[in-house]
Formats: C-alpha cells, structure tokens, sequence
C-alpha cells in the first residue's frame, strides 16, 4: 500500500492533538539506576522535591535539578525501575495521612499500616514539608509536661513546646526515657508519635509490643522506617511524624513527639548526599545537615493558641564524645539536653542522667510551682555529693559535715534511681523530693530509701486522697499543705516497718 506524505503529517496532527505539548513535557525517561537513586531525563519543569511516578509502579522524590537531568530516589525497594523506562511528574511534593484513625497505629512513611489491623481511614493529606512557625506566632514555655521520670523532672523539667535532647552512647536507657514520658501522657491530652529511624525491625517490634502491654496505643502512634528500607523513607520518617504532630496541634491537642534516633536520620541523609555527588564537610556529612535537624526541630513549639508539640530528639554517641559533628549540632538547635552516662548506668543508677552535663534552659520556667519548692537545693546537693565523692576515694578522713553532706548525696542518688515503665505524677515526685528535702531520708539504711518513699506515696493516695488531689488539680503547694505534709510523713515514719531490712 502507498503511503501519501500528507497522511502521515495528518497522522502527526493527530497524535499531537490527542497529546497535547505541556504533557510531553512532564514525562523523562530513565537514564541511569543503582542504589535506590535513578537519573531521569526530559523532566524539564520538575520541581525540587516533587514526587515523581515510575510506569513500573515505583515512586521516588526529586533531590537534584541539573541541566539535562533529574536524580531521584525512590521510595520502595522491592519494585525494580529499569532504563529507559517513562517517569511522570506528579505537580506535587511529598505527603502524608493525616487524621484521628492514626492513633493506636504503626505506620511507616508511606501511610501504609504495618500492624494488620486494617486499612486507616486519613482525613487528609499535608506536605511533609511546612513553612516553619515564626517568632510572633509563637508563645513562651510555660506549662509543664511530665515525664514521669523524677531525675527529669526535678533537674531537667521539660515544659510544653521545648525541644530537649536526650544523648548517651548506646543502651543507656535512651529510649526507655523517651518511652516513660510517652507512657506518662496518660489521660492528659497529649497525643504521641514515636518515630522509629533506621532501628532493627524486630527493636521495633519489641518496642511496639511494649507500648501495647503499657497501654498507651490509645493515645500514640509509631511510624517506623527500619534499617531495611530505603534510605528515603528514613530520611523521610521524621518529617512525616512531624506533619502527623502538626494535625494533632491544629486541632488543639498538644502533642509529644520522640525521634529515635537522629544519628541514623543524619546518616541516612549523609548516604543520600553521597550518592547526590554533593561534597562531603566533616566527618563526610554534608553541609545543609545543621539545616536538616533545625528545620525539623523548629517545627515544634508552642503557638498563640495555646497547643504546643514538644520535641524529644535521641542521639547516639560514641565513647561519651559529646563534641562530634551531628551531637554538638543537636545541643545548640534544641533547648536543653538530658545525658545519660554509661558509668552511671553500669554502676546501676538508672535513669542514667548525669546532672552536672544535663541542662533544660527553657523547662524552669514551666516547672509545676509544686515541685520547684521541692527541688530548690537538689542540684547543689547532688553536685557538692559528687565532689566529695571524688574526695572520699582516696581515703580522706572528711570531717562531720562532709559527712553528712556525702551520707545525704547517697540518699538522692538512690531516691532518683527509678526502674524501667515506672511512670510517677508530679505529685508523687513532690511527696518523695519532700522526705528528702525535710531529711526523713536521712536516718533510714541506704537500702530502705526506695521503698520507704514508695510506701509513702502509696500511704498518701490513699490515706490521704483529698490532700492528693488537691495538690494535684492546683499544682501548687501551700504552706498549710506543707505542714500537713509534714504530720502525714511523721504519722507515716511512725507506721513504718522496713520489709527490706
Ligand atoms: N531505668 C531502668 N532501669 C533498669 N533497666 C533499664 C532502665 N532503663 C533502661 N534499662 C535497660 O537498659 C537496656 C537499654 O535500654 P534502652 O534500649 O532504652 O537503651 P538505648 O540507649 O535506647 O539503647 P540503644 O542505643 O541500643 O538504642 C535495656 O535492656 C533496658 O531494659
Ligand atoms: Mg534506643
């Protein structure tokens, strides 16, 4: 059969017709793919940070524009992106579910559930990426957030809002601190996210079952990004959390949000820089990586409404180098930090805080007034015990009132000792910062330290309910509380019998 010329320019009139030019321009093609990172050419109006769909099923995000090409990292692992093969723009950057029917779930980046207890029903769906709150938006600290851990909460108070690092080499108790403060949430309207960055999928696991057993689902949810998937996703989890917060602020929740850990966070994004070409700083981190973890702590804070997300960031350290490239950036970004010892952890005082390198700059001022009035010596204390301390090592005869300064110091030492998934009140912490601030500690072996108090906890929720709760509701203690207190630790001493003789 002949073919005319003019048939095949009609049959091109046609194609264009049924395609028009502007989506032409919207589809590359493969060029180049390895490691989770492809190169695509013929996205010539991409957008920075754009998702991008593969015709294979694969989806990735845009992390650099050059001149004849695109480099995207994709978001799963098990769908193979071949040459050549046709990539789509999409016209809109990375988002994440939001909504209610998140609570009690685990999650990882994409939304997708990874607790089959089937599908989540989002309310909608928000850029991972959000302009950042400025300064006339925002509002002072100035409400407490428990965390339950009486070393934190007496030395280091976290307000509403604050961002307050906690950093330790590993297993020192970082995550259990960060998981007592999410279990110490409970009935007081602060919605959690646990973000799981780069840990071992059965760590996760484990962790969720404990969550689980604790019972403080209800009110949490995790998103997870394991070690196993890809670099993206993990680069990613944090900010999906943070959007995931950010729902639950604009809706009037405050909200608690804990990143375990930023260390594989930091290393994840230093893999994808690498892999990007752009040169390696220090400690072959790239330079915008200061800019990663600000913007991402700046989203937390108090607004003028009144709802607040208070961050907990983890980072790991190695041999107690504080000084390394990720850790010092993560002091100066968040508002205090809490550092966990491992001497102090071997040594079995757990919580491990060291409180002469623990700091909260912004959580006095929000410290329940109750317990402020418990704790206006304890820092001294405890830091003129650990000069002693030092002193009593090499043999020093210590006269009398070094003596009992060093016999109290052991007394705080043992009172701040608390196990793992023990959650206090503020009101049980100001009953036990009481026995020894008023030296009802100071006569009992060391060994009876911890159950006296317990006791005396218990002695008072339930002899004494009303003073309980009054102290509870007002957060304040006045000094006709205070008197009582003191009959009530008097009638207790009295009825005490130590079972741990
Ligand atoms: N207050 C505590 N009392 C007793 N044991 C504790 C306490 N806190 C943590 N542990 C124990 O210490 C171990 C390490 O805790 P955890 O996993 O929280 O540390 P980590 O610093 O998060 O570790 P990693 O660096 O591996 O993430 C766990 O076995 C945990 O049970
Ligand atoms: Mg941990």
């Amino acid at each position: 059969m002949e073919i005319k010329h003019t048939d095949i320019v009609s049959l091109f009139e046609d194609a264009l017709e049924q395609k028009p030019q502007k989506d032409l321009e919207e589809v590359g093609i493969v060029l180049q793919v390895g490691d989770n990172i492809c190169r695509v050419h013929g996205l010539k109006k991409a957008l920075y940070g754009e998702v991008i769909h593969f015709e294979g099923g694969n989806k990735g995000i845009i992390f650099n524009l050059d001149e004849d090409y695109v480099s995207i990292f994709l978001l799963y692992n098990h769908i193979p992106v071949e040459e050549s093969e046709v990539a789509k723009r999409t016209g809109h950057l990375f988002k994440a579910g939001v909504g209610m029917g998140l609570l009690g779930r685990v999650v990882n980046v994409l939304g997708v559930p990874l607790d089959s207890m089937g599908a989540i029903k989002y309310e909608g769906y928000e850029n991972t990426e959000q302009p950042i709150a400025g300064v006339v938006e925002r509002m002072p600290i100035s409400q407490s957030l428990s965390t339950g851990t009486l070393s934190v909460d007496s030395l280091v108070p976290v307000g509403r809002g604050q961002r307050e690092l906690i950093i330790g080499n590993r297993n020192t108790g970082k995550t259990a601190l960060a998981i007592n403060a999410i279990m110490s949430q409970k009935n007081k309207g602060v919605y959690c996210i646990y973000v799981s960055i780069g840990q071992r999928q059965a760590n996760v696991a484990r962790l969720v079952q404990t969550l689980q057993q604790q019972g403080v689902m209800d009110y949490t949810v995790v998103v997870s990004a394991d070690a196993g998937d890809p670099v993206l996703t993990q680069y990613l989890a944090p900010f999906v959390g943070s959007t995931i917060a950010e729902y639950f602020r604009s809706k009037g929740f405050d909200a608690l949000i804990v990143y375990d850990d930023l260390t594989n966070h930091a290393t994840a994004y230093r893999e994808m820089s690498l892999l990007l070409r752009r040169p390696p700083g220090r400690e072959a981190y790239p330079g915008d990586v200061f800019y990663l973890h600000s913007r991402l702590l700046e989203r937390a804070g108090r607004l003028a409404d009144g709802a607040s997300i208070t961050a907990l960031p983890i980072v790991q350290i190695q041999a107690d180098d504080i000084t390394s490239y990720i850790p010092t950036n993560l002091i100066s970004i968040t508002d205090g930090q809490i550092f966990l010892d491992t001497r102090l952890f071997n040594r079995g005082i757990r919580p491990a805080v060291n409180v002469g390198l623990s700091v909260s700059r912004v959580g006095g001022a929000a410290q329940t007034e109750a317990i402020k009035r418990m704790t206006k010596a304890l820092r001294l204390e405890l830091a003129q015990y650990h000069e002693l301390l030092d002193f009593a090592q090499f043999g020093t005869e210590l006269d009398e009132i070094s003596q009992r300064r060093l016999a109290r110091g052991e007394r705080a030492v043992e009172l701040l000792k608390q196990e793992q998934f023990v959650s206090y009140s503020f009101v049980d912490e100001c009953l036990m910062l009481f026995l020894l601030k008023e030296k009802f500690l100071d006569m009992l072996p060391i060994k009876q330290v911890q159950e006296f108090a317990r006791h005396f906890v218990s002695f008072v929720q339930n002899i004494y309910k009303e003073f309980y709760d009054t102290i509870y509701e007002t957060e304040k203690i006045t000094d006709e509380q205070f008197k009582e207190m003191f009959k009530i630790a008097r009638e207790f001493s009295k009825l005490y019998v130590p079972k741990n003789k």
